[in-house]
């Protein structure tokens, strides 16, 4: 198995920087739309052998040195007793949202074998395919970010409900957190029971917190799945997103490796974390509408920068965008394998 990825999450020597993709199952790609146009989203989710056939397809394709399980963050919200729908148009919506004491005990915290065995059959069959080829990552979002969507009913601008709830009414606001770190803690264990090798902590929304609220509000919580998650032995990755204002206290979490948005230069979130931590990304997904030349040298200044931190794997700052040419993926991956040599 090419294990370049897992070696890089190790801190340990490698003769190519490794790169995968955030969102590199998705629908810039031909072949994700055409197993899309016989089933929606969530039923893709909830089929094993679809999901593991649309997670390999960028493995295939593109030629990344690893895999990520195809499921999305929100469908952990369903076993805990929420109504999820995903419209075409706005995104994720969760019907009544958590904003009082009595919605939040009426949380379920999941028993993941019986309420999501369809992700656990998925990494079983994955497991079983990729077994010559490259590993396996599971994920979730972070306790934070679930916590947004619940509160929000969906994506927000301002993120105004989940703020009054903060600070208006923190005991039910800690008391949901509670409830969310031992569901991510349950959900992320479980996928390594069913063989994931590495697991990423999503948080897209820790940047809309000021620093001492994402200290106070946001970190003890991941801090705290992170050292439950650390007896499963696998690499633990935490990718912030809009992370340049907290990086110091994100180095606090725990994580093997710290996940960077493309809103900062490489360079810059290396010594803010120190030569000793290891570090993922941060390709700005919109370069991949530059053309070749220009998205080569991007290539190198990213590459160039990350021989500065403990190890380097290569992504974008964020997910690869619906409109994204496939053509400019493969060449970034090929121009990652061809500029990231070590010798
Ligand atoms: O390839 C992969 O990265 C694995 C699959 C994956 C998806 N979502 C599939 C998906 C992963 C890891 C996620 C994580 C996720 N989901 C996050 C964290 C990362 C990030 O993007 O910030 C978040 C915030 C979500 C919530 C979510 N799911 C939103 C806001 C949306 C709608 C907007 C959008 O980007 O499409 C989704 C839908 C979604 N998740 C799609 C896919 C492939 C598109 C669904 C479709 O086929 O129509």
């Amino acid at each position: 198995m090419n294990d370049i990825f897992l070696r890089a999450c190790r801190g340990e020597e490698v003769d190519y920087t490794p790169v995968w993709l955030m969102r590199q199952a998705g629908r810039y790609l031909p072949e994700y739309q055409a197993v899309r146009a016989h089933v929606d989203f969530l039923t893709l989710c909830k089929n094993p052998k679809l999901a593991a056939e649309v997670t390999l397809q960028p493995v295939d394709i593109l030629g990344v040195d690893a895999a990520i399980l195809f499921s999305d963050i929100l469908i952990i919200t369903e076993p805990m007793g929420m109504r999820l729908e995903f419209s075409e148009k706005e995104g994720p919506v969760l019907s009544e949202p958590v904003r009082s004491k009595a919605s939040v005990e009426r949380l379920i915290i999941p028993d993941i074998e019986e309420d999501l065995p369809f992700v656990l059959d998925t990494i079983k069959i994955l497991r079983k395919e990729l077994e010559n080829k490259v590993p396996l990552i599971g994920f979730s979002g972070s306790p934070f970010t679930l916590a947004t969507y619940m509160i929000e009913g969906g994506t927000s601008r301002n993120f105004i409900h989940t703020k009054k709830l903060m600070f208006q009414n923190n005991v039910v606001f800690s008391y949901l957190m509670e409830k969310l770190t031992d569901t991510v803690i349950a959900y992320l264990s479980a996928q390594i029971k069913a063989g994931v090798q590495a697991v990423q902590i999503f948080d897209t929304w820790a940047g809309i917190l000021a620093p001492a609220d994402y200290r106070k509000f946001a970190l003890p919580y991941v801090k705290k799945v992170i050292s439950d998650l650390r007896k499963g032995g696998v690499p633990i990755i935490y990718f912030v997103n809009d992370c340049a204002g907290i990086l110091k206290d994100v180095k606090k979490s725990g994580a093997d490796v710290i996940g960077i948005d493309w809103r900062i230069d490489l360079s810059d979130a290396v010594k803010k974390l120190g030569k000793n931590m290891a570090v993922q990304g941060n390709l700005d997904p919109c370069a991949l509408f530059l053309p070749r030349e220009k998205l080569e040298e991007r290539v190198k200044d990213i590459l160039w920068k990350g021989e500065a931190a403990k190890s380097h794997i290569f992504n974008l700052g964020h997910g690869v965008l619906p409109p994204t040419p496939v053509e400019n993926v493969i060449a970034l991956v090929d121009a990652v394998h061809t500029f990231g040599k070590k010798w």
